[in-house]
């Protein structure tokens, strides 16, 4: 581990440095005034506001807030820990610093951290033994092989097994004498009512997790046959090493391919992402069997510019990259396409029936935008001779293309639809038209985007001189229209300003297991917010420095309310009130389509169930009242 580099040794590195140099490096400066001007490489924009004194050896975007030194400017830049970015521009400039002050790995790993993960690197070695050493192993290799697996990808993925013996795992620990506490706590065992340990894990082929840095922190075990009372993988708890959010299994090996060809593909399952990388593919991640979350597609957007989503192509494989899209259209700045395997197949499917090279060219032909596969998806399933089917087919279709912004695009999609539909161009875009305008005028609350983010005011004592005029603007005095909120939106904002005064708020909202948001902005800030105290911090001028750009200016807006000072309990029960009766709105209408959708398909048991989900949603939405 390294030493703490002393503070001379980095006021030494820093003397020794010229900023001006070093952020030359990432982005194109020009001198104007006692400055040098550029383009803010830290968030999307058109006119430069990103600003960088030699005099002072200090950087600050007049746009999104961000500032500092050298360091700071690093730290941002490459998501690297402040020794990190110490080492960095050492090297930079050619200082020769000690080696004890390299960081190995994480600079300052607390002793559990340490031992869970020396726990789980022992697992995996007992795992990989049994697998490809042992007798008892042998049912699962030939499991692995005939699913097309070589030792050589099983290696690589470090792949390995745990037979169905009761607590093997249990007795080889308590052989290398581990502590009773760090077993218990270490996710691999479960414990019973009397406080005894077993294994958590049995008869299950087993795939490490690893983090970025490839370190075991977690397993998924598969099991050999599947049986209908068990679930086919299970994953181990989330422990102080192993958050499911931030995890992607496969980045370790994957990240430099990701970074080279600023490209990754996105798979539901394990063994697709094997597949692929079977097959040359390697840049390809898989989430922990959940949707992306914002934390995993921030580590993503440090390293790609596009985002391919190659999900199952059966039916419902389809229906999770719809929702994938729709969430990824909203959080991310990486450019989306899809890709839908023939035949239903999924990836791993596919590439055994019909191998690696035919897999990569499915890949680089089949890839769509969104919008092309929300299309082709919607046409299924209609009839677009039937007049009824070609009207709702118009209608979702235009409700498809109406956020596009460009033009261009729009056109191309127009036609599609005109193609589809028989209705004439222009009547597509009179419709069109009238759904956009209906749509920016009832919108309740667009984040703000952020190319306003030149309403933030600078900070409070910003260092240095404000950006050259840009010919033809009024200098950064856009003032932001007041939102009209809805009450609900009320509500969110309100409690989410109550949370970012007062802790206790969020202990209260943790322990309410049936609490979200009704708007995914709010939801996020909110996630965001216990992933930023989690780490540590606290103070919002961090904060703002923690989360995506667009986010920045509803968190202004929410922190600037006129609230009193002390949230009072009632106060916080009313607004809890109000998003609780909204969710449960929400939940009843997408209830009522889904019985609708029930009652097409014939599905008696399902319309059974579903009807009685309405009854109950509608007598507690009454209840309420
Ligand atoms: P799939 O069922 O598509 O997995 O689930 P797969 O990769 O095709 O599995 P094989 O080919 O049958 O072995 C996709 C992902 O969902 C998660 C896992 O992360 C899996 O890779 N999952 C699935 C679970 O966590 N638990 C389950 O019981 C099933
Ligand atoms: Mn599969």
């Amino acid at each position: 581990m390294a030493g703490k580099i002393p503070n001379d040794v980095i006021d030494d590195v820093r003397s020794q440095t010229n900023i001006v140099d070093v952020v030359g490096q990432y982005v194109q400066l020009k001198k104007s005034g006692n400055n040098l001007f550029g383009i803010c490489p830290f968030h999307d924009e058109k006119t430069p506001s990103f600003s960088v004194s030699e005099e002072k050896q200090i950087f600050h975007c007049f746009s999104c807030g961000r500032g500092g030194n050298v360091f700071k400017f690093l730290m941002e830049l490459e998501q690297i820990s402040f020794p990190e970015a110490v080492v960095k521009v050492a090297d930079f400039v050619g200082f020769s610093l000690a080696e004890t002050y390299r960081p190995t790995q994480n600079v300052q790993e607390s002793s559990e951290v340490t031992q869970f993960k020396q726990l789980y690197r022992q697992a995996n070695e007992l795992f990989t033994h049994i697998l490809m050493s042992t007798e008892a192993g042998q049912p699962a290799l030939d499991y692995l092989h005939e699913r097309g697996l070589t030792d050589q990808l099983i290696e690589t993925f470090s792949i390995g097994y745990l037979p169905d013996q009761a607590d093997l795992m249990l007795s080889f620990f308590q052989n290398k004498e581990v502590p009773y506490q760090t077993l218990r706590q270490s996710g691999l065992f479960i414990e019973t009512q009397t406080g005894k340990l077993h294994d958590r894990f049995s008869g299950r082929v087993m795939f490490p997790i690893r983090n970025a840095q490839g370190e075991v922190i977690a397993f998924s075990g598969r099991v050999l046959v599947k049986q209908p009372d068990q679930p086919k993988y299970l994953n181990s708890p989330e422990t102080v090493i192993f958050n499911k959010r931030k995890v992607l299994f496969n980045y370790d090996l994957a990240k430099t391919m990701i970074h080279q060809e600023r490209k990754v593909y996105l798979f539901e399952g394990f063994m697709d992402v094997i597949a692929a990388y079977s097959a040359g593919v390697i840049n390809g991640v898989a989430s922990m069997g959940t949707s992306l979350t914002t934390e995993q597609l921030a580590l993503l957007g440090q390293q790609a510019r596009e985002l391919i989503v190659c999900y199952d192509g059966d039916r419902p494989g389809i229906e999770a990259m719809k929702r994938a899209i729709s969430m990824l259209q909203q959080n991310t700045k990486l450019e989306l396409s899809v890709v839908v395997l023939p035949s239903g197949a999924d990836p791993d499917e596919y590439v055994r029936q019909y191998g690696a090279e035919q897999f990569k060219t499915t890949l680089q032909n089949g890839v769509e935008t969104p919008i092309a596969f929300e299309l082709r998806y919607l046409k299924q399933g209609l009839n677009l001779n039937n007049e009824k089917d070609q009207l709702d087919y118009v209608q979702q279709a235009l409700a498809v293309v109406a956020p596009i912004e460009s033009p261009l695009e729009i056109e191309i999609y127009l036609k599609q639809i005109e193609a589809d539909s028989g209705i004439s161009f222009a009547t597509l875009k009179r419709q069109l038209q009238t759904l956009r305008v209906k749509r920016a005028t009832q919108q309740p609350l667009a984040p703000a985007p952020s190319q306003y983010d030149y309403d933030l005011p600078p900070e409070p004592g910003t260092p240095i001189d404000g950006p050259p005029p840009i010919p033809g603007h009024p200098q950064a005095t856009v003032t932001r229209q007041p939102q009209r909120l809805t009450r609900v939106e009320h509500a969110e904002q309100e409690v989410l300003h109550m949370l970012m005064e007062n802790d206790d708020i969020r202990l209260q909202l943790e322990n309410n297991a049936d609490f979200s948001f009704v708007h995914t902005p709010y939801q996020l800030i909110y996630e965001l917010w216990r992933a930023f105290l989690a780490e540590g911090k606290s103070t919002l001028a961090d904060f703002m420095g923690y989360i995506p750009d667009d986010l920045q200016a509803l968190v202004v807006q929410i922190d600037a309310l006129d609230l009193p000072e002390e949230a009072s309990q009632e106060a916080l029960n009313d607004c809890l009130f109000v998003i609780a009766q909204n969710n449960i709105e929400e939940q009843l209408r997408e209830a009522k389509i889904a019985l609708k959708e029930a009652t097409k398909l014939g599905n008696a048991s399902e319309e059974t169930r579903l009807t009685l989900e309405v009854i109950r949603l509608v007598s507690q939405k009454k209840l309420g009242n």
